[in-house]
Parts: C-alpha cells; sequence; structure tokens
C-alpha cells in the first residue's frame, strides 16, 4: 500500500494535507482561478489556497453554491480574500463570458486551476453539441486556458513570478477508449462507454498541460502547465456511479479525505500550484505530491499535439 500511503522521495505520502503541504508558504500578492471551487476537492483547494493569502476566484455554475461555499471560508478564515464568478464549462459563450469579465476586472492571474469535473453521466450533448465529459473536463477548459493565457504571461512578466496552470486529471486516464481518443467520434453516441468516456477526458487533461508545457517553453514564456491525479475521494463526483459509491463507502478507509479542517484530496493540486519544489516544472504529471509516470498514451506527443488541432477545432466552431 506504500503507492497510496507511504511517503515518497520529497517527503509528502498520500496521506498529507493540503494544509501541511503549504504550512510555510505565503501565497499573498498571488491571485488564483479555481475551477469547480464551490464544491469537493475544488473548494478545499480555494480554501487552502486562501489560508495561504492568496486572492482566490471560485468559478462554477451555481451562484448560489458559491455564496454559501465563500461564507464557508470567511467563516473559517475572516480574512480570506475570496471571490466567486459564473462558469459554466460546458457552454463555450459561458466560458467566453467568463474570460471576458475576468480580463474586465483588470485583476491579476498567476495560478489557473482547471479543476471541475462531471464523471460518466449517461450519454448527454453539451449546449454545444459536445459530449458531456469531453466538453466539459477538457474543451471548456482548453478554451478558458487559451483565453487566460496572455493575463498568465503578463502577470508573470510584470511580477516577475512563474504563473502556474494545473490541471486534475485522474489515474482514470489509464481507461480510455482504444488508441486514447474516439476520433472522428467523439459526439457519437453509438459505442459511448461512460467509464471510458470520462478516461478520454482525464487523458486529455494530461495531454493538454503536456502540449501546452511544450509551447510555452518554446516561446520562453514564465508560465508552467502540469496535471495530477488528486487521489480517491468520496465526493458529489460519484453521483451517476451508484457502484463506485457503494464500493466507497465500504471501502472508506482507503480513500483520501476531504473532511472539515484537514483536505489530503486538495493536497497535490495545492503542491502544484505553490509549492518551491515545482518551480520550473513544467509538462509533467502529479501523483501524492510526487512526479509520477501516466499512460503511454498520455506520454505520446503526437497524440497530444493532434488533441490541441482537434480542440482549437471545435472551440473556435460556435
Ligand atoms: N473524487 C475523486 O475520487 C477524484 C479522483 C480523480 C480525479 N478527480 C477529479 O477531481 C476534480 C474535482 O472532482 P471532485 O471529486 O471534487 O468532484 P465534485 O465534488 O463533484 O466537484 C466537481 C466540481 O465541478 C463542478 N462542475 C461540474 N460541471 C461543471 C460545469 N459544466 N461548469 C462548471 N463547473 C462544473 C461541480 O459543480 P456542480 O456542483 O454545479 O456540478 C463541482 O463544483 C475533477 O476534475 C475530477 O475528475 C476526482
Amino acid at each position: 500500500m506504500s503507492w497510496l500511503w507511504g511517503r515518497s522521495s520529497n517527503g509528502f505520502g498520500g496521506r498529507v494535507t493540503a494544509e501541511e503541504v503549504t504550512d510555510d508558504i505565503d501565497a499573498s500578492g498571488l491571485t488564483a482561478v479555481v475551477t469547480g471551487g464551490f464544491k469537493g476537492i475544488g473548494f478545499y483547494t480555494a480554501r487552502t489556497l486562501a489560508r495561504r493569502g492568496a486572492h482566490v476566484i471560485m468559478a462554477g455554475r451555481n451562484l448560489a453554491d458559491g455564496v454559501a461555499a465563500r461564507e464557508g471560508i470567511l467563516n473559517d478564515i475572516p480574512q480570506a480574500k475570496v471571490d466567486i464568478m459564473e462558469l459554466d464549462l460546458a457552454s463555450f459563450d459561458s466560458v467566453r463570458a467568463f474570460a471576458k469579465e475576468y480580463l474586465n476586472r483588470d485583476l491579476p492571474l498567476n495560478i489557473l486551476i482547471n479543476n471541475a469535473g462531471v464523471a460518466m453521466p449517461p450519454f448527454t450533448l453539451s449546449k454545444d453539441g459536445i459530449e458531456l465529459q469531453f466538453a466539459t473536463n477538457h474543451l471548456g477548459h482548453f478554451l478558458l486556458t487559451n483565453l487566460l493565457l496572455d493575463k498568465l504571461k503578463a502577470t508573470a512578466q510584470s511580477s516577475g513570478i512563474e504563473s502556474r496552470i494545473v490541471n486534475v486529471s485522474s489515474t482514470a486516464h489509464m481507461f480510455s477508449y482504444g488508441g486514447g481518443f474516439r476520433w472522428g467520434k467523439l459526439n457519437e453516441e453509438q459505442g459511448y462507454k461512460k467509464f471510458m468516456g470520462y478516461g478520454q477526458s482525464k487523458l486529455a487533461n494530461i495531454c493538454h498541460a503536456k502540449e501546452l508545457a511544450r509551447r510555452l517553453k518554446e516561446e520562453g514564456a514564465n508560465v508552467t502547465a502540469n496535471s495530477l491525479h488528486p487521489g480517491a475521494i468520496t465526493t458529489d463526483l460519484q453521483r451517476h456511479i451508484g457502484f463506485i459509491r457503494a464500493i466507497s463507502q465500504v471501502f472508506g478507509c482507503l480513500l483520501k479525505t476531504i473532511p472539515q479542517g484537514k483536505s489530503q484530496g486538495a493536497a497535490t493540486t495545492c503542491y502544484v500550484a505553490l509549492h518551491e519544489n515545482v518551480k520550473g516544472v513544467s509538462g509533467e504529471y502529479f501523483v501524492n505530491c510526487n512526479i509520477a509516470q501516466p499512460s503511454s498514451n498520455a506520454r505520446n506527443a503526437e497524440l497530444a499535439k493532434r488533441l490541441w488541432d482537434v480542440s482549437v477545432e471545435m472551440t473556435s466552431k460556435s
């Protein structure tokens, strides 16, 4: 079980909390956007960044949840700088509106955490006619990142501090369709397997970060892009998967937790977003706060380039 909980090369094991990995970090002066920040891992990520002094913008689709999330953080950390903004990643219009409003506010942007996700719903098309998991988990974040990229670069240049993009993926990326992606059939109901569709979208998160990292390095931008698996945690994510929820209730002791006060589920995200050890590291995949090796598809640079081109085409259609 050492791969689950054991201490590893940097001293952080699978049971470390977000609070512990960021213990000595002063993030005041940094501004971060956390998608899906109103609930689950995203909420605990936002709260930890806020605890370390960052100005955090939590982005989500249900503003009533956002108000409650913001209050929850302020009750715990009265001095926290937290705001909420509306963002539906399954709608290109909403992503564009969010980016426009963000840029209009003239805020800096040091950290973009692409965390929001949906897992294994029955076949559904997004408002733009795209399979929901690919639309939400990958394309929405792909478009959002592109629209905020100049802001991330400009903030890095004016502050002299590296900007970071963090994609929350999953070990489920290993269980995608054969060859990785259903090229040409991404939005077809026939042949859709909800588990593989989730794996495909999580593979996309890793490929996106890798290709983005390559491009950023090539142009010499002071911006990094990495991806990670946060661990297995019981959250609303399992709402469409009865058997996984049942297993997690029986074997809950094997899972990471996100209880009040301590969050193991947000540890790797906060580590990759804030820790000094990750300075200059780009294009990597992290598990339990350490660089890990993802699947062969996730290491395939050609696949990542193709995904990039397909994603540009799909996000520029509507
Ligand atoms: N939990 C795990 O065991 C696990 C394991 C591996 C990877 N992950 C990854 O971790 C990330 C966070 O998952 P979680 O476990 O914290 O799940 P969660 O509690 O269900 O949180 C997911 C968040 O994403 C938001 N979201 C979903 N669809 C959205 C959309 N169209 N636009 C904007 N926001 C949307 C949700 O908002 P609503 O409440 O409005 O739906 C929610 O705030 C996901 O990327 C997931 O794939 C989780």
